[in-house]
């Protein structure tokens, strides 16, 4: 019986066990939102994952939506990465990059030249973002123009390239928490009268290209994608047919034999029952014909319940968040059911190496 601390091969990624460092926003980039030396410890310290998704990273200075947030579209923020790249790699670790367009989440202040936030909409979402006031509420969109998608389309093609560049595994589709691809995806965002609004052909449009180019780019085995089919999160509302929606954006992407799709079920960091859908049947869809590449389950899973899903099958791999941001060695604690530190909530975003790179390994155990 295959369990959770079994080695696992996706795409072109070999994972040591089954255990995945969910992304982790954390807001420590330092000038140029540049990757730091603190962030190579933090992501070092927790190389013991099968493997690690880095926090979303934007691809484009427009993609930012949080103050401090790294990008990976310049030589800098390339250079800095490889060190954290290098870092997790000499512990023997895998590490892909989540890319990341906030799309209308964010602030003028955080835009080049102060200009709108871009969306598939001009309707602004009722949300905060983290500037350098503090909360501030998220600014009016600008609804993305026909001609203006094929550069967002290169650009993510471009940080795929950079990733490898940085030494990345691979790189992770941010296509969920109502961020932009999700602002395509659900018709209780995406407003267009266009070939992207619509149907769920249309609506699905920008992200399939996106997945295609960095296909084509870098290659499907290194190459993940991350969805979030009924969070609320960003103000994302519900679409009218979720189900139907993501079914048919797992089918068309089949064919691509992509390393893996990470799953969030239920609302990102809340209750996993928050609107009715069946992930079973959307795996199911995948797979049908291309029994390749390799589901990866997230959102509130404690040891019992991961340890459940992948003997059960029900997934391959299973992400965890927050148990990673206060225990580096989770794999060791979840592997001898040691408890879990807590997690301090006033260090989650900005600062120093407190509740960041401070908190401790247990003691390993006497041979
Ligand atoms: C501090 C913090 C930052 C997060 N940043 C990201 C992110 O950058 N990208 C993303 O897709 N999800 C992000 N999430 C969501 C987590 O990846 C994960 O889906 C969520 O915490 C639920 O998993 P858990 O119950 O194991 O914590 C973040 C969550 C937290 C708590």
């Amino acid at each position: 019986m295959t369990t959770l601390f079994d080695p696992v091969r996706f795409g072109d990624i070999a994972a040591a066990n089954r255990i995945v460092m969910a992304p982790l926003t954390r807001d420590r980039a330092g000038p140029g939102r540049t990757p730091t030396p603190l962030m190579a410890t933090y992501y070092a310290q927790r190389a013991s994952a099968g493997l690690i998704v880095t926090e979303a990273t934007q691809i484009s200075p427009e993609g930012q939506g949080y103050l401090d947030t790294p990008g990976i579209y310049s030589a800098e923020q390339v250079a800095g990465w490889r060190h954290v790249t290098d870092a997790v790699h000499a512990q023997g670790g895998k590490i892909v990059v989540q890319l990341w367009h906030v799309g209308r989440i964010s602030h003028v202040s955080l835009q080049p030249n102060g200009q709108a936030p871009v969306s598939s909409t001009a309707r602004r979402a009722n949300g905060k973002t983290f500037t350098a006031q503090g909360f501030e509420d998220v600014s009016a969109p600008r609804a993305l123009r026909l001609d203006e998608l094929p550069r967002i389309v290169a650009e993510y093609a471009r940080a795929a390239r950079n990733a490898i560049e940085a030494g990345f595994d691979g790189v992770e589709v941010h296509g969920a928490n109502g961020y932009l691809l999700e602002q395509f995806l659900r018709d209780s965002i995406n407003d267009r009268t266009d070939a992207y609004g619509g149907p769920k052909e249309n609506r699905a449009r920008l992200l399939l290209e996106v997945m295609h180019a960095i296909v084509a780019e870098i290659g499907a085995g290194r190459t993940g994608l991350r969805l979030s089919p009924v969070t609320p999160a960003n103000d994302a509302g519900q679409d009218g047919d979720a189900q139907g929606l993501f079914n048919f954006v797992v089918e068309q992407l089949a064919p691509l034999k992509l390393a893996f799709i990470h799953v969030i079920e239920g609302a990102t960091g809340g209750p996993r029952d928050v609107a009715p859908f069946d992930y079973a049947a959307l795996r199911h869809r995948y797979r049908q014909g291309h029994e390749h590449g390799a589901w990866i389950v997230n959102n509130g899973y404690t040891r019992a319940m991961a340890l459940e899903a992948v003997a059960s099958g029900a997934a391959d791999l299973v992400a965890f968040g927050k148990p990673f941001i206060s225990n580096p060695d989770l794999v060791h604690r979840l592997r001898i059911d040691a408890p879990l530190a807590a997690l301090n909530r006033d260090t989650l975003y900005g600062g120093s190496a407190t509740g960041y790179t401070d908190y401790p390994a247990l003691e390993l155990a006497p041979a």
